[in-house]
């Protein structure tokens, strides 16, 4: 609870409440989604085009889960530019079925049940980059509601094909389309920095890319990493909770780059408050590519509810001082990393990071796990080539790692009769592997009459319980969407929020009458 109130007393002020979730055009994109940088993975860096299917993705749902992502915050996974739909002669769009056999709505629903989140993909223009795909243009409404009926949990919108179109302007119209669809989405943009979406993006989505693609699929490039680093790096101003700048898919663990050139890229990201998501063939990955990106202090840094993107402060020569990011428990983060090619002796001076030289500071290097201190004045450390010293700074010893929810499931699935009244149960487990304990769940109010949900606690796990009473049930198919906010009991500011599906199928109905 210390820690909690620490990170409350840096909280930025509450955004909409649930309530108030279909705001009008010129409100914020404050869908309270994405307060920390979303992670997941994504096929494209890898894979391309092929042979994204539903074979694939689920193969790789299955490595997210025992590879030990999953537990470390890793939720958002699905089909890229996966060739997933078509538009079918009345204007509807409509499963891809020869590639997902399960459809578009299947695929969602075997993600959520392994308690993973939903990532689809789309294109503001006429089609998508490959044409192999319809783009929304002219059919955002429609569109947009074909992705809250699939369950979507977060919509990448492509800029390819987009002829005469105005950025800001089509971006926002997909937003309200999205908001009308009554699904809460984490919404992507995806112009590769044309148009600045980072001067209006905080107000239409909850994150934009700021720079063309980082690879061709298949060929991480690491010389492009770089520049995409350096362009990133400046606009560290527009980040924050909800809105994040997104420097592209990760290529750490993709052929051809070093472990040190793995460890800088995931640190860099990591200091940038980028989102993290994995672009590696997961099925595949090497001890020491898993290690890398499932180091839960270095995402501690990432997903710090504060949301500063860090920056460099100073060079020396060609070593790069990245700091400027102030952590929720009052701690400093500091990168250190050496582009060049030998090795360099560098000294992180604690007015480089804002503390008088006097102060007495500890030291954490996020990579050997070691404390040391407390030192004065700074530190000096030797960084091998392409390597980083990635380390986080407090005036005690105590580095507690931020809230990282994992949940269970986010699907509850429930069967039952009508004719014999009946109460079924099902559950969903949010734990946290931050360093604390989260207050309790609390799960909005506007619930169906059939549906109630109650909160236990264990510990950093908590139990949220569905109850469905049957009583008077027609026959039919049933759907709640449970949102679940975690605040700051006495100020109610938000520290997380997130939602699930609740399907109850009743098949015998107390006068054989249609349910909804
Ligand atoms: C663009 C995007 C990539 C990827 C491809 C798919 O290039 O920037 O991230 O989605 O389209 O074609």
């Amino acid at each position: 609870m210390v820690i909690l109130s620490i990170i409350i007393a840096f909280l930025f002020s509450a955004p909409l409440s649930w309530a108030q979730n279909q705001p009008s055009a010129v409100e914020a994109a404050d869908n309270r989604l994405a307060l920390t940088p979303p992670m997941g993975w994504y096929p494209w860096n890898e894979f391309g085009q092929e042979p994204q299917n539903e074979k694939l993705i689920k193969e790789m749902v299955e490595a997210v889960v025992s590879s030990g992502l999953k537990e470390v915050g890793y939720t958002y996974i699905g089909p890229d530019e996966g060739i997933c739909f078509s538009r079918d002669a009345s204007g509807k769009l409509a499963s891809n079925l020869a590639r997902y056999p399960s459809g578009l709505r299947g695929l969602g629903d075997y993600i959520h049940k392994r308690g993973l989140k939903y990532a689809l993909y789309t294109d503001a223009g006429t089609h998508t980059c490959s044409k192999a795909m319809p783009g929304t243009r002219d059919h955002e409404q429609e569109d947009m509601a074909a992705f809250a009926a699939w369950r979507a949990d977060y919509l990448k919108v492509d800029w390819c094909n987009t002829k005469g179109q105005d950025v800001a302007r089509t971006y926002t119209t997909l937003r309200d389309a999205l908001y009308a669809a009554g699904r809460p989405i984490v919404f992507s943009l995806c112009s590769w920095g044309e148009g600045e979406p980072w001067k209006w993006g905080a107000s239409v989505g909850n994150l934009w890319r700021t720079t063309g693609d980082i690879c061709s699929p298949g060929k991480a490039d690491w010389g492009n990493a770089m520049k995409i680093v350096a362009a990133n790096e400046k606009l560290y101003q527009a980040a924050g909770p909800g809105h994040w700048n997104d420097p592209d898919m990760m290529i750490a663990g993709m052929d051809g780059l070093s472990e040190a050139q793995n460890r800088s890229f995931f640190s860099l990201w990591c200091m940038m408050a980028a989102p993290l998501m994995a672009g590696n063939d997961l099925r595949k990955m090497t001890p020491s590519t898993a290690q890398i990106l499932t180091n839960l202090e270095a995402i501690g840094i990432n997903q710090d509810p504060l949301g500063i993107q860090g920056r460099i402060v100073r060079r020396d020569g060609q070593v790069e001082i990245w700091a400027g990011k102030r952590l929720f428990d009052g701690s400093q983060a500091v990168l250190v990393f050496n582009p060049g090619v030998a090795p360099a002796q560098v000294q992180v001076a604690w007015p480089d990071i804002g503390f008088a030289k006097s102060t007495m500071l500890y030291v954490r290097d996020l990579w050997t796990h070691r404390t040391t201190g407390p030192h004065t004045g700074g530190i000096t450390t030797t960084v091998a080539p392409n390597d980083v010293a990635f380390l986080r700074i407090s005036r005690t010893s105590a580095f507690p790692v931020p809230p990282i929810i994992v949940a269970d499931t986010y699907q509850v699935s429930l069967r039952g009769s009508g004719s014999s009244a009946r109460k079924l149960e099902g559950t969903v487990t949010l734990k946290t592997n931050g360093s604390d304990e989260l207050p309790l769940w609390k799960v909005q109010p506007r619930l169906p009459a059939w549906l109630s949900v109650a909160v236990t606690s264990n510990g950093k796990s908590q139990t949220l319980t569905n109850t469905v009473s049957t009583a008077g049930l027609k026959q039919g198919f049933y759907h709640a969407l449970v949102r679940a906010d975690n605040t700051e009991p006495v100020s109610g500011k938000p520290i997380s929020a997130l939602y699930y599906d609740v399907d109850l199928e009743i098949t015998g109905g107390v006068d054989g009458r249609k349910g909804d």
